[in-house]
C-alpha cells in the first residue's frame, strides 16, 4: 500500500560555547565531580550566555539541519518547535525562528512537553506530512533550561544544560512497511496525576513569575525506567519489529543510570546506544535531536538504520518514535 512518509533528510545541533564543568559547580555549591558522575554520568554542560535566546540556539541548529538536507528555509512549510523555555510568553518561539531563517510562508508553532517535547513535535510534524498538510518540516528541540534552575538546589541544578537540535523531514512515498525510510511510528502519552513529581513552581497565570524546577528525583527515576522500556516495546510492536532489529537507541539524555537501566530492561548491548549526557547533561527537549545530530553527523547512524527514540519528562509526558534513517 502506498503511503506518505516523513523522511529525515537533515540534522543539526547547536550548543552555546560556554561550558560549565562539575568542578566549576563544586566551587559554587556543596557538590563534587565524583557525586555527579556516579549518580548521573554528567561531566559538563553548556550554558547560554546572557542575551543568547532559545530562538538563537534553535535557529543555529535549524540552519545546520537545512545545510545537511541541501535545502533552503523557503522549501520548508512547517516549523514545530519543542521548548519549555520560550523567548517570550507569546508569540511562539517557532515564529521567531521562522523570521530569523528568513521564511515568509508556511506555519510555525511551539509544543510544550518538557523533556519529551521532541517526540511530541516529531509526532505532530509526521502527522502533518502523512495527511498531506505539508511537504517539508523543521522539527526543533531548543532550550535555555538553565534559566529555570534554582542554583541553590544541588539536587536539580547539576542535572541540566542548554542547547538545540533539529531535523528536516520531507514527504516521500513509501510502501507502508517497516522497510520504508522515514518516521515509521510515533507514540505519545501523558499522565497529569504525576504533576508534583516534576514541575516549575511559577507561571503566567499562577504566580506571575517564571519559577524554578522542583523534582522528586527518585520517583522520576522509577517512572522513567518503566515507561521508557515499555515505550520502546510499543514502537517495535506497532511495526512488527523486535528488539534485535534496533540499530541505534537514542534515548532522552537525562541520566546515565536511567539509560543503563532501560538498556538492561530491553536486553540491548551498549554498542547500540547513542550517549551524550556526559557532555551535554539534560537539555530537555533538545537532548534527543542533539544526540541524533551527533550520531548521524559522525556517520554512526546511516541510511537504512532503524533508530528507536524515547523520552520522558514533566507532566508526566513520555513517548517513542521508530525511524528508518
Ligand atoms: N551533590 C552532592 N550531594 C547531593 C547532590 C549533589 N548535586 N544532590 C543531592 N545530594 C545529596 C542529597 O542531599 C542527599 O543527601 P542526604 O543523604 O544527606 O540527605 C543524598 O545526596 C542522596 O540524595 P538523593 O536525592 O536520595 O539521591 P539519588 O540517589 O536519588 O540521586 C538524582 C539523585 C541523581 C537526582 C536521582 O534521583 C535521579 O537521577 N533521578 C532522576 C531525575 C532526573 O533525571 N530528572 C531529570 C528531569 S526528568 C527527565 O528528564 C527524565
Amino acid at each position: 500500500m502506498s503511503v506518505r512518509r516523513a523522511r529525515v533528510v537533515g540534522w543539526g545541533g547547536y550548543l552555546p560555547p560556554h561550558v560549565v564543568t562539575n568542578d566549576d559547580l563544586s566551587r559554587r555549591i556543596d557538590t563534587s565531580d565524583a557525586w555527579i558522575v556516579e549518580r548521573t554520568g554528567i561531566r559538563q554542560r553548556h550554558i547560554a550566555s546572557q542575551g543568547e535566546l532559545t530562538s538563537d540556539l534553535a535557529t543555529a541548529a535549524a540552519r545546520r539541519a537545512l545545510d545537511v538536507a541541501g535545502m533552503t528555509a523557503a522549501q520548508v512549510d512547517l516549523i514545530v518547535l519543542a521548548s519549555t523555555t520560550p523567548d517570550e510568553t507569546f508569540p511562539a518561539t517557532a515564529t521567531v525562528v521562522q523570521r530569523k531563517l528568513g521564511m515568509d510562508g508556511g506555519a510555525a508553532f511551539d509544543i510544550q512537553a518538557v523533556c519529551a517535547g521532541f517526540v511530541f513535535a516529531l509526532a505532530t510534524a509526521d502527522a502533518f506530512i502523512r495527511s498531506n498538510q505539508c511537504q517539508a518540516a523543521l522539527v526543533i528541540g531548543a532550550e535555555t533550561f538553565s534559566r529555570l534552575l534554582d542554583w541553590n538546589d544541588r539536587g536539580t541544578c547539576v542535572l541540566f544544560g542548554d542547547g538545540a537540535g533539529a531535523v528536516v523531514l520531507r514527504a516521500e512515498p513509501g510502501n507502508g512497511d517497516g522497510a520504508d525510510r522515514g518516521v515509521l511510528s510515533t507514540h505519545i502519552h501523558t499522565d497529569g496525576r504525576h504533576h508534583d513529581m516534576l514541575y516549575v513552581n511559577g507561571g503566567v497565570s499562577s504566580t506571575g513569575t517564571t519559577g524554578v524546577v522542583r523534582m522528586e528525583g527518585k520517583d522520576v527515576f522509577r517512572h522513567a525506567v518503566a515507561k521508557l522500556a515499555d515505550s520502546v516495546d510499543e514502537a517495535l510492536a506497532a511495526n512488527g519489529l523486535g528488539r534485535g532489529d534496533i540499530d541505534w537507541l537514542v534515548p532522552h539524555q537525562a541520566n546515565k543510570r536511567i539509560i543503563d537501566a532501560t538498556l538492561r530492561k530491553l536486553g540491548l548491548a551498549e554498542d547500540k546506544l547513542v550517549l551524550t549526557v556526559d557532555r551535554h547533561a539534560n537539555t530537555s527537549a533538545a537532548s534527543v535531536p542533539l544526540a541524533l545530530a551527533d550520531a548521524a553527523g559522525d556517520g554512526r547512524i546511516r541510511s537504512g538504520h532503524l533508530v528507536l527514540i524515547e523520552a520522558i519528562g514533566g507532566g508526566l509526558a513520555w513517548g517513542s518514535a521508530a525511524v528508518r534513517w
